[in-house]
């Protein structure tokens, strides 16, 4: 019996996800909250399950001030921008928060340490300036408590490593033929060694370092590859072509095997721009 999670199983997308209004909506924060944004693949995979265009979905995420396409910091912090906390002094009071964090309103730190947003009338107008952070209420705030929000947020929380982020965690693949490990030694991203195979469309040839975290796409051609063309790749070590009698699901290209260090299979889709890869973890 094989188990095979592609990246739906990773992001825990529910069976019944998009049944109703609300639990699409549920589902959509749930993976906020794991990812800390909405992946685009996340939103394909909704979109199918539920009938709904993408369009749809992506006017949801915008509407929502909860939910974010480009990925968050671990701490939020908002500060309300209603009349009320206005005249009670917020400007300073964001001014001071951009001048800590070193960013503006709606950015968030190089680190992904802090985002930093406005809300509207958070309901609180009698206690304002009120600036919420990891869902803490803060009331009457001035900008000489800024620094010790910021700093309950660090002491609350450190930062995990990217490998132990629900959503990204590294693969150690090998070549399926020669049974070589294709990890690079000289190419790494975010601390992880890169993913080193060579490649051809038509006549020519190029090499391509692939992040090795699961969920991650991104990589480094030698040459620049066209979106939509489907390459074919090759062991570095035994220049075997890789190949299986597999077709990606989503767009009819063909799958890419790798095989894992610690039993299993990875598939990935050989054509440019589409995110489908799969992890089969065998018997
Ligand atoms: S205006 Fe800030 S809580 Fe209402």
């Amino acid at each position: 019996m094989k188990t095979i999670f592609r990246t739906e199983d990773i992001f825990r997308i529910p069976a019944a996800a998009g049944a109703s209004p609300g639990s699409l909506m549920a589902t959509l924060i749930d993976i906020q909250g794991a990812c800390r944004h909405l992946p685009r693949k996340a939103l394909e995979i909704l979109a199918r399950r539920t009938g709904r265009s993408l369009v749809d979905l992506y006017g949801l995420v915008a509407f929502h001030p909860g939910l974010s396409l480009e990925r968050r910091g671990v701490h939020q912090l908002s500060v309300c921008g209603g009349s009320a906390c206005h005249v009670a002094g917020s400007r300073a009071v964001r001014e001071e928060l951009e001048h800590q964090l070193g960013i503006q309103l709606g950015e968030t730190t190089a680190d992904r340490s802090f985002s930093l947003h406005s809300a509207g009338c958070l309901g609180a107008c009698a206690v304002g300036p009120v600036v919420v952070a990891d869902g803490t209420c803060h009331r009457s705030v001035t900008p000489a408590g800024v620094g010790a929000i910021i700093g309950h947020c660090q002491g609350s929380h450190r930062q995990p490593p990217l490998d132990q982020d629900p959503c990204f965690f590294p693969v150690e693949v090998a070549c399926p033929v020669c049974n070589a490990s294709v990890l690079s030694h000289e190419h790494r991203l975010d601390g992880h060694r890169m993913v080193a195979l060579d490649w051809t469309i038509g006549s020519q040839r190029g090499w391509v370092r692939l992040s090795s975290l699961w969920g991650d796409y991104r990589h480094v051609t030698e040459h620049p590859i066209s979106r939509y063309t489907i390459a074919r790749f090759f062991c570095p070590h035994c220049h075997a072509e890789l190949q299986s009698e597999w077709l990606c699901p989503l767009c009819d290209g063909p799958l890419i095997p790798l095989v894992l260090r610690d039993g299993g299979m990875i598939r990935f889709c050989a054509r440019r721009g589409c995110e489908e890869h799969m992890l089969d973890l065998g018997d």
